[in-house]
């Protein structure tokens, strides 16, 4: 393996953006403003942030620092490592993982560009039944146009390679995301009864949580982080010698929670200054969102701008999961770059429509043991499959493979802490979360 990988390696800067913007998604400005305002507000919030500290960052650290050392894919470098075929599993797990991830997520993206054109044009601004504007959009057949849209041009992205697709497009996007996110935050900061959304984001109040928002405060930190489905892991096997990973993962670390935190302050005093449930679910940032900037100076600019940079974010994100199955095609199956994109994409496009249509469209009423298609493609994976991979990433590193560390570079008390969190922490946590999930609340 390696020789047809050797142009293949990322600067370093483009490493941390291609990173910052796998991690910056659908997860940080949809995701999390819906589940935080279901499962606990600012409280949840705060659970989230833990999480992210002793179970997210660590295995994110440990996952690039298996792609480095083991130079392969979600499922080689295991063995490149210590030489053991068991662990073969995770790369066939992180496979099915991406697939089932890219399959909704392709969904949302499509969603998001669609919002973005309404913005534009001006329909959203129409009328005063936002709810029923997205639940009308949802049941059409333009989803599926949309979804169509973003497998396209992820595979055209994807098929060009690391240096040519993945790096030149977040070097150019992610810092401009950045600049409309601040300029909508301080929109939305300056909005009237503002205060009231800051509260229920940042004061917590402990009594609401669950032992659900545990689960779900969890698997967010895989899933915002992009972990658990060696997505992380390919991108490692893409970065120099010289890298520094302990501060790359706290740059990545620091970058998606900026973002969250940004997000949550654009989303929760908005829905807050129109009056609009925080307890919106799946839809809202699609229908509370487009409500609020109707009612704004300029909201149709503002809007439109917003789903823009939603789609961008998701976009990069999206490119990094359908990374893993392309990386797996071409070292298993020896297709070419090109071959494995195109063939994957279209595959995942196909097994995202029963998704897409699972929201309002005519699958939706079809709920097998309680969930849509489209929920339990987000359960399996974010709730499931990324912490199952997850775990296995930190008995990986925290036992089986002895040079974790000097491939990570960490010494001292660094290392102490980061073996402490893999060895202890991170698989209790998980396990005591999974077994919840399955025994005390079942789906
Ligand atoms: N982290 C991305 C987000 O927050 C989603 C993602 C999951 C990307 C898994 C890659 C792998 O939107």
């Amino acid at each position: 393996m390696g020789q047809s990988k050797k142009a293949e390696r990322f600067t370093s800067s483009g490493f941390i953006l291609a990173a910052i913007g796998s991690s910056v998604g659908l997860g940080n400005m949809w995701k999390f403003p819906y589940i935080t305002g279901l499962y606990g507000g600012a409280a949840f919030f705060l659970l989230f942030i833990v999480c992210l500290i002793l179970v997210g960052l660590p295995v994110l650290l440990a996952e690039m620092t298996i792609g480095r050392g083991g130079r392969g894919n979600a499922a080689s470098s295991f063995y490149n490592l210590t030489g053991n075929k068991q662990w073969k599993w995770f790369g066939f797990m992180s496979v099915v993982t991406a697939f089932l991830i890219i399959s909704y997520y392709g969904v949302v993206a499509g969603w998001t560009l669609q919002y973005t054109v309404d913005s534009v044009i001006g329909s959203l601004g129409k009328g005063t039944n936002f709810d029923q504007h997205f639940i009308d959009f949802a049941a059409g057949g333009w989803p599926v146009f949309w979804q169509l849209v973003v497998m396209i041009v992820c595979g055209i992205i994807v098929g060009k390679g690391i240096s040519g697709g993945i790096e030149k497009f977040n070097k150019i996007l992610i810092p401009g995301f950045l600049i409309i996110l601040l300029v909508l935050m301080v929109r939305a900061l300056t909005l009237p009864g503002a205060a009231e959304g800051v509260d229920f984001f940042l004061k917590p109040d402990f009594s609401v949580l669950t032992g659900e928002s545990a689960l779900i405060a969890l698997g967010h930190a895989f899933f915002s982080l992009s972990l658990g489905m060696g997505c992380m892991l390919t991108y490692g096997s893409y970065v120099q010698k010289e890298q520094s990973l302990g501060k790359a993962t706290v740059a990545i670390g620091v970058g998606d929670l900026g973002y969250a935190l940004i997000a949550g302050l654009i989303i929760f005093p908005t829905i807050f200054s129109y009056g609009i449930e925080p307890q919106k679910g799946v839809g809202l940032a699609f229908m509370a969102l487009p409500a609020s900037f109707s009612q704004m100076p300029l909201g149709s600019l503002f809007g439109g701008l917003f789903f823009l940079l939603l789609a961008i974010a998701a976009l990069t994100s999206a490119v990094s999961i359908l990374e893993v199955p392309v990386a797996y095609a071409m070292h298993y199956w020896k297709w070419s770059r090109r071959k494995a994109a195109a063939i994957i994409a279209a595959v995942s496009f196909l097994l995202g429509v029963p998704a897409g249509l699972s929201v309002a469209g005519p699958l939706s009423g079809w709920t097998p043991f309680g969930k849509s298609i489209f929920d339990w493609f987000d359960f399996t994976t974010a709730y499931v499959l990324m912490p199952l991979g997850g775990l296995a990433v930190t008995l990986f590193t925290g036992y089986a493979w002895k040079r974790a560390g000097e491939e990570a570079g960490l010494t001292g008390f660094w290392y102490r802490a980061w073996m402490f969190c893999l060895r202890y922490v991170a698989p209790l946590l998980i396990l005591a979360v999974l077994l919840y999930s399955i025994f005390v609340k079942p789906v």
